[in-house]
């Protein structure tokens, strides 16, 4: 399954991702620009904050609470699409997912 990573600045990066792999995790693996991941996963950092395509938003099941809270917190503006990246388990549905990396992280 692959996952579409919009980098800062604008190119498009598509990058392999094993299910139940996180996007976080996926795109530190693969030298994506722009996401951090300094808490490794734990939703406590907000360095892996996204903006999720609006065609696959729906498919994501709603923030917990943690994720709520860090969202809150981001370096870039929280919007409506803005999820964290280690939060987003990659699954068969969700196969070609876009996501725009927030800019900036820290
Ligand atoms: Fe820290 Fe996602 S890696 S919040």
């Amino acid at each position: 399954m692959k996952a579409i990573y919009i980098v800062p600045g604008g190119a498009e990066v598509a990058v392999d991702v094993p299910a139940n792999t996180s996007l976080m995790r996926a795109a530190v693996s693969n030298g994506v620009d722009g996401i951090i991941g300094d808490c490794g996963g734990a939703a406590s950092c907000a360095t892996c904050h996204v903006f999720v395509d609006p065609a696959f938003l729906g498919l994501l099941p709603a923030p917990g609470w943690n994720e709520g809270q860090i969202l809150d917190c981001t370096a870039a503006d929280r919007q409506a699409n803005s999820r964290l990246a280690c939060q987003i388990l990659m699954t068969e549905a969700l196969d070609g997912i876009r996501v725009t990396i927030a800019d900036p992280q820290l």
